[in-house]
């Protein structure tokens, strides 16, 4: 192997093009491959700018390598894939017919005359490729080739742009980037904290962060004024494609301000971000819903306004019916509700009964169902309904021949969830939902505010109510007294920003009176002496004077997902964990010795499981 000695690099191979023919470059990266055509050999060069084309010329002219004497072009016989190299050479004009304009630098190659191999390689598990058929754990086992992979190299590009942005942006508004602490206690948000032990405090143990929400509002109140940090988040939740246990929030937090206020600055954050990164101008502001608008019309919560099919009340409409099902639900308190699928009479009963399957997964009971034909209605429910009652509910569902209705009995929290589900996957299926961004517009991006949530849910089975954001969330001015007399009623100045379906951000006003604190921790059952153990740091700072405050944290893995058009954020992470919370490549978790156990004062009751 050789070493670099004085050789260093010119520029990127990426980066070499027509304004360079004539000059003599050093060019440094890996083999892509290796093609032999005659005497000439070509090699693609790679480097996280791209690929160049080096040429290695048989003929006298170009021997003088300095690897032992060895011709360069013997040498260049010897390379394989993924060999990293140093070359010196001339850049020229391809010769006609052989330009390659889907390449950046496809108007060129290099002429190689010296040529060193820096580091050789193994043969590979898979080829270093962006259209690779590897399954994702071999990639993740070794993530250190799955990174060189162009896809990989732009998305991380990628983020470092969005994060850059996002710095410059809130630097220039005044928010100071502060950290907090990694060692800490359990924060606010609700999901299981990961935990570790205290070896200078016997049985003590710290949790890690599930976000900075405690100490960012304890900045706030220490005079701060404005606070931003990008940083890590770790939850021990069930993980799904949009979840990973430790992931990375663009956290900040304003004071003196209102719900305005701080959705205002951060339509103008998103604005930068997505003009810096993507060059897409976004509108300055965005559609708003409120959380009873988005779950009435859409079904959830992070409503995806890319298509309409929205849910349509028919409890009314139903009440007398001849269906129980619909009629005992209407009389019960509960609601009945209808989406109606253009042209989707034509679905077969296997796909009928997959949605019927899909709804029953979010609770529902079943999923009726009417093709609307020429000849009228052809369902299972048809013998229930008039002919007035049917058309009295295609009207409400604003449905056509050739339409499929379909329906949700439940109460509402249920039925809303369920058709919401399979209106979204009506929606891929029937292609409503562009299935790739083109990220040189912002037609791709579908941002929407959803405001005002409910102050807190109510968990039958454990009989007591929960925070819907956090318990430092403030209720509406208008709904205090309602914080006395009927708890249920009372909403909130939390806000979630929503990107193609997506939850990509949320926040709140917090709560400044420690009165209204008080009085929250006691509809949510948390008692003095857990409030204090838990939150005691940030009760006590409430009282000694505090800003009015608010603030909201995006979560930049799914952000960056949407913006390359993938589902998943393992793509936006350089060294993400499996759905079972795994790194492949370092395989942690692992187990620790009996020693380490000891210093820490903990002993293994469970042997793990293999
Ligand atoms: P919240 O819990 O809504 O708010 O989180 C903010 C955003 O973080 C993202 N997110 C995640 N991304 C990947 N994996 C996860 N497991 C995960 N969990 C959340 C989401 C979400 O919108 N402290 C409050 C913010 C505040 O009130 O200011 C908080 O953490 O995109
Ligand atoms: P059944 O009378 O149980 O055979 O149901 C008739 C049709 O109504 C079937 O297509 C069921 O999937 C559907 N169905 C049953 N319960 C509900 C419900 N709660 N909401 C919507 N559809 C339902």
């Amino acid at each position: 192997m050789d070493n670099l000695g004085d050789w260093r690099k010119s520029t990127w191979c990426g980066s070499v093009g027509e304004s360079d023919i004539g000059s003599e470059l050093t060019l440094m990266g890996w083999v892509q491959r290796r093609r032999d055509h005659g005497g000439l050999i070509f090699i693609d060069l790679r480097d996280r700018q791209g690929l160049v084309q080096l040429v290695f010329n048989p003929e006298p002219a170009s021997e003088g390598s300095v690897n032992d004497g060895k011709g360069v072009h013997a040498l260049a016989h010897t390379l394989r894939s993924e060999f990293v190299l140093a070359v010196k050479g001339i850049v020229s004009k391809r010769p006609e017919e052989t330009e390659n304009p889907s390449l950046k630098t496809g108007m060129i190659e290099v002429k190689v005359s010296e040529l060193k191999i820096l580091s050789s390689a193994n043969a590979l598990p898979f080829q270093i490729d962006d259209d690779t058929d590897a399954g994702e754990d071999v990639r993740l086992k070794h993530r250190f080739l799955d990174l060189r992979r162009p896809v990989l190299q732009q998305s991380l590009m990628l983020r470092h742009k969005v994060s850059m942005a996002a710095r410059n942006y809130l630097s220039d508004n005044g928010f100071l980037d502060i950290e907090t602490p990694m060692l800490t206690k359990s924060t606010p948000e609700g999901a299981r904290d990961f935990l570790v032990p205290s070896r200078m405090n016997a049985g003590h143990f710290y949790a890690l962060p599930q976000s900075p929400q405690l100490f960012k509002q304890i900045l706030m109140i220490s005079g701060f004024d404005r606070y931003f940090q990008i940083t890590r988040c770790f939850r021990d939740e069930d993980l799904r494609a949009d979840r990973q246990p430790e992931f990375t929030q663009i956290d900040a937090e304003m004071s003196f301000v209102g719900t305005e206020d701080v959705m205002g600055c951060m339509e103008g954050l998103i604005g930068h971000v997505f003009k810096e990164a993507l060059g897409v101008e976004l509108d300055a502001s965005f559609a708003r819903l409120t959380y009873d608008e988005a779950v009435g019309r859409f079904g959830l919560d992070a409503p995806d306004v890319r298509f309409g099919m929205e849910l349509k009340d028919i409890t009314e409409l139903v009440k007398g019916c001849g269906l129980k099902v619909f009629s005992s639900v209407a009389a019960s308190g509960g609601i009945v509700k209808v989406i109606t699928a253009e042209g989707a009479a034509s679905f077969s009963r296997k796909e009928l009964d997959g949605l019927t399957e899909l709804a029953k997964t979010y609770g529902a009971k079943g999923l009726a169902w009417v093709k609307l034909n020429a000849d009228g209605w052809q369902s299972p429910i048809a013998k229930f309904f008039s002919d007035e009652e049917k058309k009295a509910i295609e009207e409400a569902a604003g449905a056509q021949v050739g339409d499929l209705m379909l329906f949700g009995a439940d109460k509402a929290t249920v039925a809303n969830t369920a058709l919401g589900r399979v209106r979204l996957a009506i929606g891929k299926r029937l292609g409503l939902i562009p299935e790739a961004i083109d990220s040189s517009t912002k037609e791709g991006f579908s941002f929407v505010w959803v405001t005002d949530f409910p102050m807190f849910d109510y968990d039958e089975h454990e009989k007591r109510y929960n925070a819907v954001h956090h318990p430092f969330t403030s209720p509406r001015d208008e709904d205090m007294e309602l914080l006395k007399t009927d708890p249920a009623k009372v909403y909130s100045k939390a806000y979630d920003l929503v990107l193609n379906g997506q939850e990509i951000g949320g926040g709140s006003i917090r709560i400044h009176d420690p009165k209204v604190q008080a009085k929250v921790f006691e509809l949510l059952n948390i008692g003095k002496d857990e409030a204090s153990s838990k939150f005691g740091f940030l009760l006590d700072a409430l009282s000694y004077g505090t800003p009015p405050h608010g603030g909201i944290a995006f979560g930049l893995d799914r952000i960056l997902s949407i913006m390359i058009g993938s589902d998943s954020i393992r793509d936006v992470i350089a060294f993400p964990k499996t759905q079972k919370a795994y790194c492949m490549m370092s395989e942690a978790p692992s187990e620790i010795d009996s020693k380490q156990l000891e210093d820490l004062f903990l002993r293994v009751t469970k042997p793990v499981q293999t």
